[in-house]
């Protein structure tokens, strides 16, 4: 199968009050596996409310969402966490990572999740900060880290899981250029070298020249862009 994911006539409105918000107008989406994919739109279209649902952290309104032909819209809750555990890695903005702990135990977590064996575990760390060239962060605190030392430690952490769809919320976006551009290589390496699929929500147009498909949000649905 060349799909790993599809989405079908999705939508999702929000209740907060009295007034009802419908996000979400009835996408429908195809990525295909090893593919690097990029979700642009302005502020408030939708786009991480759709990489909530890609990611079973909320529930769509209606609609179906299908990972290697298993449609997860159906799934129990306790599926929905194994789902999350096993296939998807997510990095958004503001990194996430516990700023108390250290980078090796930031990065310990996802697998101690999955039940590895602790010994095996840190190797595998080790074996990925070295290949990656960030080793000498490994015993520091996370408190301590820059912004762009942060995101890093973030997409590692999520890689370590191997993830089969990694889904990036404006990874860049509190970034300054340079560290923006080494979190763009670290995602490139795992499109490459790990086969990662790739689904990445960014303000950023130049993102779409490296993009196997680029989607236009507009008001919850995608659009052809205008250009001018
Ligand atoms: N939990 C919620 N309850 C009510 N409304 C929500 C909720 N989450 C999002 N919304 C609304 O849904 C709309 C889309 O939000 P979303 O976060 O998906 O936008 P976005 O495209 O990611 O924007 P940005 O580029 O600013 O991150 C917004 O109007 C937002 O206020
Ligand atoms: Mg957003």
């Amino acid at each position: 199968m060349n799909n790993l994911l599809k989405v079908s006539n999705l939508k999702k409105s929000y209740e907060p009050s009295l007034l009802k918000v419908n996000v979400l107008h009835g996408i429908d989406l195809e990525i295909k596996k090893g593919t690097w994919n990029t979700l642009l739109g302005s502020s408030g279209c939708g786009k991480s409310t759709l990489l909530h649902l890609i990611a079973g952290l909320d529930r769509p309104s209606s609609g179906e969402i299908f990972f290697e032909g298993q449609e997860i819209t159906r799934y129990n809750a306790k599926s929905l966490a194994e789902y999350r555990r096993d296939q998807i890695g997510i990095v958004f903005q503001f990194f996430n990572l516990f700023s108390a702990l250290s980078v090796e135990e930031n990065l310990l977590i996802p697998l101690m999740l999955k039940k590895q064996n602790y010994t095996q575990s840190k190797k595998e760390i080790t074996q990925l900060l070295d290949q990656l060239e960030m080793r000498p962060l490994l015993k520091r605190q996370v408190h301590d880290l820059s912004g762009g030392e942060r995101q890093r430690i973030a997409f590692c952490r999520a890689l370590l899981a191997k993830p089969k769809l990694l889904l990036a919320d404006e990874p860049t976006g509190s970034l300054d250029q340079k560290s923006g551009q080494s979190v763009i290589q670290l995602m490139r390496y795992a499109q490459r070298e790990l086969k990662t699929t790739v689904f990445m929500v960014t303000h950023d147009p130049r993102l779409a020249a490296i993009s196997d498909q680029v989607l236009h949000m507009q008001d919850g649905r995608f659009v052809t862009p205008c250009l001018s």
